[in-house]
């Protein structure tokens, strides 16, 4: 697992002592319903950063309070949330790891019930404290979900504002790089699919004006974040469904971003629309998205990473070495083992020297 550098538009970008990145995970842990992080997501990814990650980083955070996936999601649409951001960077920094936020809107999948156990399904009644919904289109999501109020394109414009927003208040709080959710059925990958997306105006039709929103937000977002810092975008490479999104449209839109918007990193996950999906569950099944849309990107400095079902180091370090990704973004492996980064540099023989574990730990290499 060597070093790997996100590309950015100026200076050298950002370096990254490995190739192991946390992928970002909600922990509806924010009780007060503020976006504010707490001190539970100062430890769980400060853990990723002392177990050896190289990149941590931190859940969808929204940018907007109706963009929330549910009530007790994280937030950037205030400048009072900035600063326990703040006190997560410096941290994940003291440990030699770099901090990423993904920003993300969950559109017409907002307003759900926190995903812990017991959790109920569907749209949170105002009634309990949800609220009303946006989206491409009225259609509901998915089938158990209310019906979003389709966004104008005046409000449109708004949206956008608030996305370089988030990104210039992500900056303040020492954020070294955003990734852009664009997956998983939120609000951009409802613009983004077919399946979803039956807009007749500007924003809808054929595959330029479903991108529309995504490169107008790539562009503010762009804009407002610093040059030198590192931009990136999570896709769902596939919706899995005849006639959804797919991994050639997800391939063109990845070349234009990074060679014509400064995006220099690419994050594949798949599905989140539509329904019946079709999806092949099982150890690496989301890896070949990665090495699709990273032979399109061949020639530039992109970095693309992997996503879903990475277990252990052999088949992590499997998938870097035969050139199917750059990088490997783990999840639910990361939740059992936080210092699975740590793990896999011992498992591939790296010295003790070497490890990316924290100083305080470097008796574990007995
Ligand atoms: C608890 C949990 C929360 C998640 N939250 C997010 C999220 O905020 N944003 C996102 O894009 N994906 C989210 N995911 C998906 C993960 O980032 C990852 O893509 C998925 O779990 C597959 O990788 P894995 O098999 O290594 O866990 C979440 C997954 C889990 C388990």
């Amino acid at each position: 697992m060597n070093p790997v550098t996100l590309p950015s538009p100026a200076g050298p970008g950002l370096e990254l002592r490995n190739r192991a990145f946390i992928a970002p995970m909600c922990q509806y842990s924010v009780e007060a319903e503020d976006g504010v992080p707490t001190d539970w997501h100062l430890a769980h990814l400060g853990a990723f950063a002392a177990g050896g990650f190289s990149l941590v980083t931190a859940e969808a955070t929204a940018v907007e309070a109706r963009g929330r996936i549910s009530a007790r999601d994280l937030g950037l649409w205030d400048d009072s949330q900035v600063p326990a951001h703040r006190r997560i960077t410096d941290f994940v920094h003291s440990q030699g790891a770099a901090a990423a936020v993904q920003l993300g809107h969950a559109g017409g999948k907002a307003s759900t019930h926190p995903w812990l156990p017991g959790a109920a399904e569907g749209t949170v009644p105002a009634s309990d404290g949800g609220w009303a919904t946006v989206g491409a289109t009225d259609a509901p999501v998915l089938p158990d979900l209310d019906a979003p109020h389709a966004l104008s394109e005046e409000e449109l414009g708004l949206l956008v504002q608030a996305w370089a927003d988030a990104a210039r208040r992500a900056d303040t709080a020492g954020y070294d790089a955003i990734q852009i959710h664009a997956a998983h059925g939120y609000l951009l990958h409802q613009f983004l699919s077919p399946l979803n997306n039956t807009r007749t105006d500007g924003y809808g039709g054929d595959e330029r004006g479903r991108t529309r929103l995504l490169r107008e937000v790539v562009a503010a977002v762009r804009a407002a974040w610093p040059a030198h810092k590192a931009l990136g975008i999570r896709f769902s490479g596939t919706d899995w469904v005849d006639g959804g999104w797919d991994v050639d449209a997800t391939a063109r839109m990845a070349g234009e971003l990074v060679r014509e918007h400064g995006v220099g990193w690419v994050d594949l996950s798949s599905g989140g629309l539509g329904g019946p999906a079709a999806i092949p569950v099982g150890p690496g099944y989301q890896v070949s998205l990665a090495d699709h849309v990273r032979a399109e990107l061949a020639g530039t400095d992109a970095v693309v990473s992997a996503v879903g079902l990475i277990h252990n180091a052999m088949q992590a370090e499997t998938i870097l070495a035969t050139g199917q990704a750059d990088a490997v973004s783990i999840g639910r492996a990361a939740l059992r083992d936080p210092h699975w980064a740590a793990h896999a540099a011992s498992d591939l023989r790296v010295s003790a020297a070497d490890s990316p574990a924290a100083d305080q730990y470097w008796r574990a290499n007995w």
